[in-house]
Parts: C-alpha cells; sequence; structure tokens
C-alpha cells in the first residue's frame, strides 16, 4: 500500500492531539472524521485542515464512514462507554468485507473492564485486522531514550533494574463523563494508572526480549482525598453538574506490581492522582538499577514563561495540558505532541498498518493492562495483595463503576 488512508472516530480532546502528531506522519492521511454530532466532526475536520492535513470528509454514520473505500485504517478515539460497541461495528464491518480496512488503533483504557477487553481482543482476533493500542508514554521520546540509555548501558554492565516508578497527576478531567464512573468504568486508576503501569512496564523490559516480564502479585489502594470534600465537592456540581455523594470514584491511587523475569522478581509502582495542583499535567518515572538510573519530570523544561501580576490572560492551557494558572512563573512544554509520545505513536501505528505488520504496543498489551487494572481495583475492595490471575478478574466490575463504592 502506497498511502495509507485513516478515520478517526470521535473529535474531542483526544483527537486534537492526534491531529497534531499526524503532522509527522508521512505516507498516510486522515481522510475522514466519525462522530454522531456533526458539530464536532466538523470542528476537527477545521482543525486538520488549519494544520495543513488537508480537510477530511465527516460521517455521522459510522456503517457509511468503514464502507468508504479511501479508509484503510480507524482511530478509535471517543469515550470509554462507546468503545465496546464501535468496536463490535468496526469487527462487523470487516468480517462483511465492505470496506478496505487493514488496521484498528484504539485509545486507552482498552475496556471498562477485563470482560471488555477480552471480548474486543476476541473480535479483532477473528478479523485478522491488526490492531494498535494507543498507550502514547511508551512512545515519548524521554521514555525511549530513557529506556534505551538505561538497558544498552546499564544494565548490560551492572544487571537488569529492579524498579519502575511512573507517575502522572493533575486536577482532575476536563469532561462531565469522565466524573461518572458508572458511565467512563472508574475514577483515576482506570483513566491514568494505564499509562503508568504500562509505562513501568516499558521501562523495566528489556528491549531485546519483549515478552520477558511476567505479572506475579498487584497490590491496589484508592482513595479520594479531594472531590468528595467540600468545597470540591460543590466546585465539582457547579462546573459539571456532578453529585460525587451519588457514585464517587476514587482521585488518588496506587498500585504495585511484582513482575518475574526468569525467576528474578522486579517491581512496579504506579502513582495517580486527580488532585495535583501545579502548573498542569505532571508526568514524573524514575528507574533504578544497579550502578545506573534515570529520571523524568515533564514539568521540569528547558522553557517557562514569566508573567507579572500585571499581565491577565484568560484561562488557557497553551503552554501545558490542565495548566492551573496564568501567572508567574510557568513551565511551556514546547510540543506536546512530540514531547507526550502522540507524534511518534501516530507514525508507529501508521508505518505498521502501512506495512501490514502488528504495531509494537497492541491490543494484547492493552488486555494485559486492564486485567492489572481490575486487578488492582479487586486488592483494594479486598484489602490484600493478589496474585495475577486473569480468571479472577473475568465477570468483575469494580464497586466505583457500580457506584457502590464510598470512601
Ligand atoms: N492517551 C491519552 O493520554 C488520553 C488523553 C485523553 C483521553 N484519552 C482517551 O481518549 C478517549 C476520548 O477522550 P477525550 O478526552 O477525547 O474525550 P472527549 O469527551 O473530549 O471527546 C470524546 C469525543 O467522542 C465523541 N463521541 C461521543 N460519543 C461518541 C460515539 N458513540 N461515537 C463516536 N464519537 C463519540 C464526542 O462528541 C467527542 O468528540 C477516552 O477513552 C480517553 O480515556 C487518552
Amino acid at each position: 500500500m502506497n498511502k495509507l488512508g485513516v478515520g478517526f472516530i470521535g473529535s474531542g480532546f483526544i483527537a486534537r492531539f492526534a491531529a497534531q502528531g499526524w503532522t509527522t506522519v508521512r505516507d498516510a492521511d486522515v481522510v475522514a472524521i466519525y462522530n454522531p454530532h456533526r458539530e464536532g466532526a466538523e470542528k476537527l475536520s477545521a482543525y486538520c485542515e488549519g494544520l495543513g492535513l488537508g480537510k477530511p470528509k465527516t460521517y455521522t454514520d459510522l456503517h457509511a464512514m468503514l464502507a468508504d473505500k479511501a479508509i484503510n485504517a480507524v482511530w478509535v478515539l471517543n469515550p470509554n462507554f462507546a468503545r465496546l460497541e464501535t468496536v463490535r461495528t468496526i469487527t462487523e464491518e470487516a468480517r462483511q468485507g465492505r470496506g478496505n480496512l487493514v488496521g484498528v488503533a484504539c485509545e486507552k483504557p482498552l475496556g471498562r473492564t477485563a470482560d471488555e477487553a477480552e471480548e474486543m481482543v476476541e473480535l479483532v482476533e477473528k478479523t485478522g485486522l491488526l490492531h494498535g493500542y494507543l498507550e502514547n508514554q511508551v512512545y515519548s521520546p524521554s521514555v525511549v531514550r530513557g529506556r534505551d540509555a538505561i538497558w544498552r548501558y546499564g544494565a548490560r554492565k551492572a544487571g537488569r533494574p529492579y524498579l519502575a516508578r511512573a507517575a502522572e497527576e493533575h486536577g482532575g478531567p476536563h469532561m462531565p463523563w469522565f466524573w461518572d464512573p458508572r458511565r467512563s468504568g472508574g475514577g483515576v486508576l482506570l483513566d491514568m494508572a494505564c499509562h503508568s503501569i504500562e509505562a513501568a512496564r516499558f521501562l523495566l523490559t528489556d528491549p531485546e526480549t519483549p515478552r520477558g516480564l511476567k505479572p506475579a502479585t498487584i497490590q491496589g489502594d484508592i482513595r479520594s482525598l479531594k472531590w468528595t470534600r467540600e468545597p470540591a465537592r460543590s466546585q465539582l456540581r457547579k462546573q459539571y453538574g456532578v453529585d460525587y455523594a451519588e457514585a464517587p470514584a476514587e482521585d488518588y491511587a496506587s498500585v504495585n506490581i511484582t513482575y518475574d523475569d526468569n525467576g528474578e522478581s522486579v517491581l512496579s509502582e504506579a502513582k495517580v492522582s486527580w488532585c495535583y495542583t501545579g502548573p498542569g499535567l505532571r508526568l514524573s518515572m524514575e528507574v533504578l538499577g544497579p550502578e545506573y538510573s534515570i529520571a523524568i519530570n515533564s514539568l521540569q523544561q528547558e522553557l517557562s514563561v514569566f508573567f507579572s501580576r500585571n499581565i491577565k490572560m484568560g484561562q488557557s492551557e497553551d503552554f501545558v495540558e490542565k495548566q492551573a494558572a496564568e501567572q508567574g512563573l510557568m513551565p511551556i512544554v514546547a510540543d506536546e505532541a512530540a514531547a507526550y509520545g502522540y507524534a511518534a505513536e501516530c507514525r508507529h501505528m501508521a508505518d505498521a498498518f502501512r506495512r501490514g505488520i502488528m504495531p509494537s504496543e497492541n491490543w494484547i498489551d492493552g488486555l494485559l493492562v486492564t486485567r492489572l487494572m481490575m486487578l488492582a481495583y479487586k486488592s483494594a475492595e479486598e484489602e490484600k495483595v493478589l496474585k495475577f490471575s486473569p480468571e479472577a478478574v473475568h465477570g468483575f466490575i469494580p464497586k466505583v463503576a457500580k457506584g457502590t463504592w464510598r470512601p
């Protein structure tokens, strides 16, 4: 295939990042956007045009977009609650052979439960479609370069890394549906520990034996530190119309996982929160090994700006995602789509689909991450360390997702 034609499903916050990432992709074009609400699709289409990507055609009927012969791959970028239904439609269309699909890339989390993620994997495997799991952090240049440095030099000389810590923190999500765990599937554990669990696993994995690590035990802890308490609770009601007294979700989670690597035990620590007040989104990671370590902090940028009290600007996310202030000394992430990994992720997925090979990060990884998160919820509910077992989370729905969890 010379050029890959891509259709976006969903056109919200993450789709804009994907479009920015797309400006670095060769031999692939975003040719269509589907959104049940036409206005959303048209807005993103105009945004793509402004980025110099051409003007993707808009669809409000998913079947019609999937039947469009110009489309070889789709990016599933819609909310968690629409994910499984969307994948059922995509795989049904692929089985009927109406369009020209070769690949499907899907945002995190792959499923809201292990059952959903398993069904998605079963469906996609029946079609023979290539599948990519859009975990951007494992494509972030700092994470990729950091892993390369420790494994190429440190680990080869002194032994493998034994501990990876990954944290993602900000002040809370931007749309009401994220705050309703009965729709989204959970709180910050589901929303963000998926990133930190996978980034830590990636850093701990020998690039030469990519499937070497076996999960052994999981310990989860979830809390509500801010958003069920006043005045935050009233703020949530006012801003998003959400009553956290009815169905609260965790705004802090800690997930410790031990992996076995040929008899050697290694540890991953993921800490995530929606209750961090700082300049904006903070991604931090550390890897410790014998005689070496690495550290990443996305808010320690080479670029910062200072605005005195005499400069007033309106609320903005121009400098960094989830920016929390517009005055004083502020870090600027100069190219967020590159720094967070979206650009390299788009390039990798598009290239793999065009060449007919499975992306390095795919739904098998997404399924494992979903199982690990479900085990972390279960561990938190039972207040004990659990052994890794896919069977243990068959049929499991976290109390948070049922709306019955109380902090
Ligand atoms: N990788 C990351 O860092 C990252 C960051 C943010 C969001 N996400 C994930 O991306 C997904 C979307 O999040 P978002 O922040 O863009 O949400 P959003 O609410 O900003 O956007 C969702 C978009 O999907 C559209 N939509 C709603 N129902 C739909 C349906 N049935 N079919 C197609 N489109 C539909 C909405 O109109 C909107 O355009 C979520 O699963 C989220 O977890 C990932």
